[in-house]
Order: structure tokens, then C-alpha cells, then sequence
């Protein structure tokens, strides 16, 4: 088991004058949920490894009490019960998985986009101790020729874009080059999901607006068609549990 923590950064000197895109620093406000976040965060982790160990001490308990026949049957295949090290508990633990070459994984790996904002937001996280990954992929959507401006100032100087986007925002893409959609967004996150897919352990997303909710759209099921206009405020942080069937989302709210 293991927990995928979705947030965005925290707020920027940029936030505040509402401008999109760039690449501000944090604000005061956005450095004091920095801090906040990653006390949470270890302290989320610690009671869930806790937890953990607690479910698989559970599990031995009762493979210990199981009579010899059924053990014999769930040996499947094996001429005779196997010895007790090969029994559950010889593999690793979700919260510290061994690599090939046996060096301990820390129990958190800690993925944020290149921008300042996102990596200032995970600043607090000791690299000695946890895998800290800056990946380009979960740059916020790039805004071509509108980075830096404001949506007011969008509607007031390009009307005929800002109507084009408020009626399609999942397929429109903002003029100049490298200027993304929604729909690019999603293609450039397929590597990032493909990597958490594949993961064991926990892994910490910092990200973005339109990271945020591409993200959770894909773990959460929630059709493209809802997803450009998904509420995911700063300060929200999201856990989705990998489960039999589906995620389990659990939702925090940053009280400043
Ligand atoms: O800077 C970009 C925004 O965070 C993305 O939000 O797609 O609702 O305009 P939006």
C-alpha cells in the first residue's frame, strides 16, 4: 500500500497579482504552506507506515494460526509446506521496498515541476533522505503569447481568444510557440503516470493548477470534459490510496 499526494505550489508573488504562467517565486503566504506541507506530509507517512506494519502483523498472526492443511493447499504447486523464511514477512515492506542491489528506497519520493514556485514549495524535504525529482513534465500548461498576463487582461485585449477557450478549454491552445491545451497537458503527463503506475512506494506531487487536475482526472476517473474546469484551490492536497477497484481520495484543506 502506499499513498500519492497531489498538491499545488504555494502561493506566488505571481498568484498574488493574478497573473498566469511564469516563473515567480513564492510569497510569504506561499513559503509559511511549504512549511506547513511537509510537516504534514512526513507526519501522514509515519502514521501510515505505522499502519501498515500494523495490517501485516494482522496478516502473519492469522497465517501463523492457519491449520497445516490449508497452508500445504496454498503452497500450490510445492511437494511440501515451505520453511518459514519464505513465509510473508521475508518481503519488503511497502514503506521501505529494497532495490536490486538491496539499498534501502526512502519511503517518499518527492516529484515537482521545474518551475521556482513548485520546487520552493518542496524545499523543506531533506535530499539526504528523500528522493527529490524536478521534471519538466509537470511544468504548468505553458500560455504561449499570454504568459504573464491576467484573464482580465486576456478578455479585455484578445476577446475573440478568451471566447474560443471558455467554450472549448479542454482542445484549446494559446497562440506562440510551445503554447499548450489541456489536451497537450495530458499527453505530457502520460510519461509522469506511467511512473506512478509503476512505483511501490509514496510518492508527493507538487504541481500545478492544470497538473493538478489532469492528475486527479486520470487517478479519480473524472471525464476530460469536466476536468479543464475542476475546483482545486491552493492549499488543497490530495491522497489517493490505490485500492482494489479504484482510488480512495482523501481531501485537506490548508487553514492559514
Ligand atoms: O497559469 C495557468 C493556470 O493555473 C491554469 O488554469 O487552465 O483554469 O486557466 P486555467
Amino acid at each position: 500500500p502506499r499513498i500519492i499526494f497531489i498538491t499545488r505550489h504555494g502561493q506566488s508573488e505571481d498568484n498574488v497579482l493574478g497573473r498566469i504562467g511564469g516563473d515567480a517565486n513564492l510569497s510569504e503566504k506561499g513559503r509559511k504552506f511549504a512549511a506547513t506541507l511537509t510537516e504534514f506530509v512526513k507526519q501522514k507517512i509515519a502514521a501510515f507506515a505505522e499502519r501498515t506494519l500494523a495490517e501485516q502483523q494482522q496478516e502473519e498472526d492469522e497465517e501463523r494460526q492457519r491449520p497445516l492443511s490449508d497452508s500445504i493447499a496454498l503452497a500450490n504447486g510445492h511437494s511440501h509446506y515451505p520453511p518459514a523464511t519464505s513465509s510473508l514477512h521475508e518481503y519488503p515492506t511497502s514503506s521501505e521496498t529494497s532495490s536490486v542491489d538491496g539499498t534501502p528506497q526512502p519511503s517518499l519520493e518527492i516529484w515537482t515541476s521545474m518551475l521556482k514556485r513548485a520546487m520552493q514549495t518542496a524545499e523543506g524535504f531533506d535530499p539526504d533522505v528523500y528522493t527529490i525529482r524536478h521534471l519538466r513534465a509537470l511544468n504548468e500548461i505553458y500560455a504561449g503569447k499570454r504568459e504573464g498576463m491576467t484573464y482580465k487582461e486576456i478578455m479585455e485585449q484578445y476577446p475573440d481568444e478568451f471566447e474560443a477557450r471558455r467554450k472549448n478549454k479542454f482542445y484549446y491552445r494559446y497562440p506562440g510557440i510551445g503554447g499548450e491545451s489541456y489536451a497537450d497537458v495530458v499527453q505530457k503527463l502520460q510519461p509522469i503516470i506511467v511512473e506512478l503506475e509503476r512505483k511501490r512506494h509514496s510518492v508527493m506531487i507538487v504541481g500545478h493548477r492544470a497538473v493538478v487536475r489532469t492528475l486527479l482526472s486520470y487517478l479519480m476517473e473524472i471525464p476530460t470534459t469536466h476536468m479543464p474546469d475542476m475546483e482545486v484551490p491552493l492549499g488543497y492536497v490530495y491522497a489517493c490510496e490505490p485500492r482494489p477497484f479504484g482510488n480512495h481520495l482523501t481531501v485537506w484543506k490548508y487553514l492559514e
